[in-house]
């Protein structure tokens, strides 16, 4: 009885800690470090299908404009009925910096996990069926350091096999895949 009320809250808890435990945020963030244009180089999700040709996860990341209110207003371009379509998306912020909530087939945590001059590791996790999805998008197509070991071993410790690792960087935009 005993173990299974531990194990119940254990449970309970789980949604609300695992994004502190599993996914540290970029130290010293700021929202005007992500602003600015994107490009997709990398996705992987637990359920490798949503990031496959015509998985819902499936997004181009090509921009980011914060808002007033401390909302980050993202653009992605995504394949919908067989056409690349832009969509706007609000993340929203929370009192941890780097850390926001995001409204998409239900609510994500939408963690910036290493910004820097050239790259971006972004960790999404959907409260939905607990999926995860890791990011890595560069600033220009022609960058060298991406920041691809610490994305390799962040997306392992999230439990996906790097074979599962997609690789968008050739992909201009999502109608010419
Ligand atoms: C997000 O940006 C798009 C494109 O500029 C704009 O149409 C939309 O109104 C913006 N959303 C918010 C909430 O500011």
């Amino acid at each position: 009885m005993k173990v299974l009320l531990f194990l119940s809250v254990g449970l309970g808890l789980t949604w609300a800690l695992q994004d502190q435990t599993n996914v540290p945020v970029a130290p010293y963030f700021v929202p005007e470090q992500v602003t600015g244009s994107w490009h997709t180089f990398k996705l992987a999700a637990t359920d490798p299908s949503v990031v496959e040709e015509g998985g819902a996860y499936r997004c181009f990341m090509t921009g980011i404009v914060l808002l007033d209110n401390g909302n980050l207003n993202v653009t992605y371009l995504h394949r919908e009925d067989g056409k690349c379509v832009e969509k706007f998306y609000i993340a929203k912020k929370t009192e941890t910096p780097g850390r926001y909530t995001f409204d998409y087939q239900g609510k994500n945590f939408l963690t910036f996990m290493d910004v820097t001059e050239d790259y971006t590791i972004i960790d999404l996790e959907s409260k939905v069926g607990s999926l995860i999805v890791t990011e890595l998008h560069a600033r220009s197509l022609s960058t060298s350091d991406v920041g691809w070991d610490y994305y390799f071993s962040h997306t392992c410790r999230r439990g996906i096999s790097p074979l599962d690792i997609e690789d968008l960087s050739f992909s201009r935009e999502c109608d010419t895949l």
